[in-house]
Order: C-alpha cells, then sequence, then structure tokens
C-alpha cells in the first residue's frame, strides 16, 4: 500500500522505537516528530504559495516546535499574552505576531504592549479598540469578523458561529471606520470558521465565511495590507475518514478573494502538529468487566482533555511486542483521575492488554500537552522531540514541587 503523505496514521510510527523512548523517558509521555511538523508545513505553503501562514500557537506552544514552524517560514498568531511570551521566547519577531485578543484581560494587554508594540493586534469587539486607545496605542490593528457561519469536529469549536469572536460583519465596516479615525493603522480583517474542517461540507462553510470576509474587505474604509482566513485545517482521526484536500480548500479561499486586493493570511495550528505527536501510556491494571475488558494506564483527561471534553476519536495501538499473537478484545482505555468521564478511548478492538504494556494514542500533538493540568494534583507529562531521528528531552515532567511551588 503506498503512503499518502498527507496522513500519517498511527500505525506509521515504528512501535520499537516508541517502546525505547518510554523506556528512556517514563510514561506518560508525548512525542513530537518535528521532521513531520515541517512536512506538514511545508504540504500547506506549496498549497498557499502567496499566503502568509502563522502558526496558532495554542494548538502546541512547545518551545521545539515554535522553533521549527519559525525556521520553517511560520509568523505566530498568540491568543494570549502568556503565547506571545512563548513567540518571543521561541525568536518571533514581534512583527512576525498576531495577537487575538478574545475578551484580553487588562494584564495581557499590558503585557503585548510593552512586549511586542509591532505586534498585529486582531481584536473582535469595539471596547478592545478603547482599551487600546486608552493605553495610547494606535498600531496594527485589524478586525475579526463574527461570519454567522462555524463548522468544525464538534459544535464546542464551530467559532465561527459563536458570538463571543468578532464583530458582527454588519458593523465591521463602522469599527474599522471609527479606528482608522482615530490613527490606528488597520491593516487587516479577520474570520475564522471553527476548527478541524475536514469534509466537502466543512470546506463549504470555510468558502462562506472567506466570502463573508471578502465583502467585508471590499467595503472596508482603509487600505488593507491582509485579510486573514483563519485556520482550522482538519486531519482524519479516524481511520475510515480521508485527509483535507488543501487544493480544495485553496481553490474555495481563491475563488471568494478573487477581487480582493490583499495579502491572504492563514491560522492553521492542528494541521501541522497533530499527527506529528503521539502519547505513550502504560497499561497498569486489567480489569474484565459485564462489559469491556478495563485497561486502566497512567494517561488520563488531565493528560489528554480531548475525548472527556469533546468526546474525541483518538485511535489506540497496542506497542506489546507480541500484539499480533494476542486475542483481540473490546477494551475502554481509562486513567488515573476520579471523575467517570476520564475515559481515553472506549469499546476498542485491541489485542488483550496486560500489565505493563504500552499503548499509544494517535493524533495527540495538538491541543494535547497544551490542554494538559493538575487536577487531582497529577503531574503533567515529558515530551520528547525527535529531531533528524534524534530524541532529546523538550519537557519535563511536573515534579511533585510544581503542585505546591505556587503555595503561599
Ligand atoms: N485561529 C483562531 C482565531 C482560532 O480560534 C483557532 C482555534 C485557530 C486559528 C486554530 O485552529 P486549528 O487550525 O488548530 O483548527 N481545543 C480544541 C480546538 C480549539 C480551537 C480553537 N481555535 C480541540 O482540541 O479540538
Amino acid at each position: 500500500m503506498t503512503r499518502n503523505p498527507a496522513v500519517r496514521r498511527l500505525a506509521d510510527w515504528s512501535p520499537g522505537d516508541l517502546r525505547d523512548l518510554a523506556a528512556e523517558y517514563g510514561t506518560p509521555l508525548y512525542v513530537q516528530d518535528l521532521d513531520r511538523v515541517r512536512e506538514n508545513y511545508e504540504r500547506v505553503a506549496a498549497a498557499f504559495p502567496d499566503a502568509r501562514i502563522h502558526y496558532a500557537v495554542k494548538a502546541n506552544a512547545g518551545r521545539a516546535v515554535l522553533r521549527a514552524l519559525r525556521e520553517a517560514g511560520a509568523g505566530a498568531e498568540c491568543a494570549s499574552a502568556g503565547e506571545v511570551y512563548r513567540a518571543l521566547d521561541a525568536g518571533f519577531e514581534p512583527s512576525e505576531i498576531h495577537y487575538t485578543a478574545v475578551n484580553p484581560p487588562a494584564r495581557d494587554l499590558d503585557y503585548v504592549l510593552d512586549a511586542a508594540p509591532d505586534a498585529t493586534f486582531v481584536v473582535g469587539a469595539r471596547d478592545t479598540v478603547d482599551r487600546l486607545a486608552e493605553r495610547g496605542f494606535a498600531g496594527r490593528l485589524a478586525v475579526r469578523v463574527h461570519p454567522g457561519v462555524g463548522a468544525g469536529h464538534s459544535e464546542a469549536v464551530a467559532t465561527g458561529a459563536d458570538a463571543k469572536f468578532g464583530v458582527p460583519h454588519d458593523e465591521a465596516a463602522a469599527v474599522i471606520g471609527d479606528a482608522v479615525d482615530r490613527g490606528f493603522d488597520v491593516v487587516g480583517v479577520h474570520a475564522h470558521v471553527g476548527s478541524g474542517m475536514l469534509t466537502d461540507d466543512d470546506v463549504a462553510a470555510h468558502r462562506e465565511v472567506v466570502e463573508r470576509l471578502a465583502a467585508v474587505a471590499r467595503n472596508a474604509p482603509a487600505d488593507l495590507e491582509f485579510v486573514d482566513a483563519g485556520g482550522g485545517f482538519g486531519v482524519p482521526y479516524r481511520p475510515d475518514e480521508e485527509p483535507l484536500d488543501l487544493g480544495s480548500v485553496a481553490d474555495a479561499t481563491r475563488t471568494a478573494l478573487a477581487d480582493v486586493d490583499a495579502d491572504l493570511v492563514l491560522e492553521p495550528g492542528r494541521y501541522f502538529v497533530a499527527d506529528a505527536g503521539v502519547l505513550l501510556t502504560e497499561v497498569n491494571t486489567v480489569k474484565p468487566t459485564d462489559g469491556a475488558t478495563l485497561a486502566g494506564v497512567d494517561a488520563g483527561m488531565t493528560t489528554l482533555l480531548r475525548p472527556a471534553l469533546y468526546g474525541a476519536h483518538h485511535e489506540v495501538r497496542s506497542l506489546a511486542p507480541d500484539a499480533a499473537d494476542r486475542d483481540t478484545d473490546a477494551v475502554d482505555v481509562v486513567g488515573p483521575i476520579c471523575e467517570s468521564t476520564d475515559v481515553l478511548a472506549e469499546d476498542r478492538r485491541l489485542p488483550a492488554p496486560e500489565r505493563g504494556d504500552l499503548l499509544a494514542v494517535g493524533n495527540a500533538g495538538a491541543y494535547g500537552v497544551e490542554m494538559s493540568f493538575q487536577y487531582n494534583s497529577r503531574q503533567r507529562p515529558a515530551v520528547v522531540a525527535l529531531d533528524g531521528g534524534e530524541d532529546s528531552l523538550a519537557r519535563e515532567r511536573d515534579g511533585f514541587d510544581s503542585l505546591t511551588a505556587p503555595e503561599r
């Protein structure tokens, strides 16, 4: 079977290599392959040769990932002051940063204005323009438009249809005009359909969003430098899902923007990092039940939140050396957290699990370690980066001291 370069399935990872990494670094462990991150970036850059690509840092803000994408030519899209801090730390110039301020806390505005005044502030409310003006800022501004059309892998991430994000599209011209009058350098307009676009219907929704954005751009009382069509490029999480057709996204985007004279900006996150990452976890408890066999593992919802939060599906593979010789079983993979929702995978056909087995969880590179947290006083996992076949520790596992260090 020839491999489609647009998708890296869990089966494409070498079980022996993953076992070696788990033995060396312990579990739970995120493995992030920077070479694959670069490949994913290059595919998007090739499909959109004229676009400026800003990596959505929220998908995976690890320093090694940020550096790899910066070196590949990306800018950074940051959703918080903390992400701006990380982008600067990784070597992005302030001018390469778009700060997408969603109801920004005052502390965030103050930090970004101080640390990266040459960044582009992408604002989604009149109030944010006012608050920047009150702080004496009149620099680069882009207005985020609420398109009223959303798509994504779940309702929870179809941000284009959630009015929390952006200025209503029929008010955008007024907000832009107002900002221009107040001396801001209004350089762009922005919209984002949602996260996880995969199907033809999703691409159609993206096209509709960009058409609405184009209408705003054509009528904008400002000389726009760019139109930011957002991110949201999905990856297949289930074996029967086809990869996103980047060519069709490019066609839809270009067609919608045909008569708009401005650069195209894109800000994907997931697409670059998701299939470049796996999560390794060890089985410590096997319990037969009336339904599935429970495989209790050392990673839980605090390590990878997506299944508990969205019902998201992640492929699971047994890395047991004799996996092929075992009978298969219906298995629920459950974590160590005191919550019934602490389920990583439900009712999967897997080689009958045994204590000490290593499991790999696929597509863990996006919104994995980034959404990990310390509930139940768990420690966030370690991350190993692979670069040119070499592995190195990118992030230490939290120690117990990280739990009490902030206490007074
Ligand atoms: N730009 C904006 C303005 C966004 O809000 C987002 C994602 C992106 C870009 C990047 O979207 P991507 O290309 O990664 O799909 N935690 C969820 C995803 C939430 C995404 C929110 N915004 C998940 O685990 O699926």
